[in-house]
């Protein structure tokens, strides 16, 4: 059974360490990561993007396939099917659609809309049992063609749609989405710091989880960091696997253009960089 994040997120901001939430966008990312956790022995959540969803034909096709492919692999380790940057609309029809954890990214618009409506979505998501995560503020770089300027969040804005009573908050501390420019100036403890102390602890969301070096990511956990968010060095590694592959003929040897085999590598090198990642985030062993 898929479950919410609550209890794993919280777990894990006590325990000060953090749960990956990898985003998948099709069958063989979802056995991949799922391949990972359970080897792992780790909680996880499966983050979806809108355009993800829709790629995958919609939240229903994507909570039917993720039930089903866990249940027939077995997985025993906790597994949160989560709604990645929802909008007002994706967010109710996502819950809707049976996913267990969503996240309400109303970051662009007027702070004032902002809490208004993540305030209707925590409430609507509480009253079905989900957990629900919202966001203070832009994460830079470019998701699904939604591009943000990086930004760090406003703590008095946190502590508002804190005080809302969301699960997990995302706030820009920045961090941004993609790859990470040469001149990047590195995270901002001193405002994650400040976010977690005026949130009075809420579990924060690390955005952009791709590429950050391992001393930041140990720091920001120690801050108060208990969620973070994996998309494009999943996807680096699954296209660098599929090349290899390829150049090295192997789709002509045999039946190596079999689909199977085809995708074989890049999931593999998926099922390792999330495992790799667990190790990284301290939720590896910790299911
Ligand atoms: O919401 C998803 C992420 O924040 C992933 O960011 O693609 O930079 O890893 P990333
Ligand atoms: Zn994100």
């Amino acid at each position: 059974m898929l479950v919410s994040a609550t209890e794993m997120i919280n777990k894990a901001h006590e325990g000060h360490y953090a749960i990956g939430a990898f985003n998948i966008n099709n069958l063989e990312w979802t056995k991949a990561i799922l391949a990972a956790a359970e080897e792992a022995k780790s909680p996880v959540m499966l983050g979806v993007s809108e355009g993800a969803a829709k790629y995958m034909c919609g939240f229903k096709t994507v909570a039917a396939m993720v039930k089903e492919v866990h249940d027939a692999m077995g997985i025993t380790v906790p597994v949160a099917l989560h709604l990645d940057h929802g909008s007002y609309d994706g967010a109710k029809a996502a819950i809707e659609a049976g996913f267990t954890s969503v996240m309400f990214d109303g970051s662009h618009y007027a702070f004032e809309e902002n809490l208004e409506k993540s305030k209707e979505m925590i409430e609507l998501a509480h009253s079905k049992g989900l957990s629900i995560e919202c966001e203070v503020g832009g994460i830079g770089g470019e998701e699904d063609g939604v591009v943000s300027a990086g930004e760090l969040a406003d703590p008095q804005e946190c502590k508002t749609i804190a005080e809302l009573g969301v699960d997990f908050l995302a706030a820009g501390i920045g961090n941004i989405h993609g790859k990470y420019p040469a001149d990047w100036k590195g995270l901002s403890f001193d405002r994650l710091e400040e976010i977690q102390a005026v949130t009075n602890g809420k579990p924060l969301v690390l955005h952009g989880g791709s590429g950050i070096p391992a001393d930041q990511i140990a720091k920001a956990i120690s801050l108060g960091v208990s969620k973070i968010n994996v998309n494009t060095e999943l996807q680096l590694e699954f296209a660098a696997a599929t090349r290899k592959y390829i150049e090295a003929g192997k789709d002509n040897e045999g039946k190596g253009y079999d689909p199977r085999k085809l995708l074989k590598p890049g999931a593999e090198a998926i099922t390792a960089k999330v495992i790799s990642m667990m190790k990284e985030f301290g939720s590896f062993g910790k299911a």
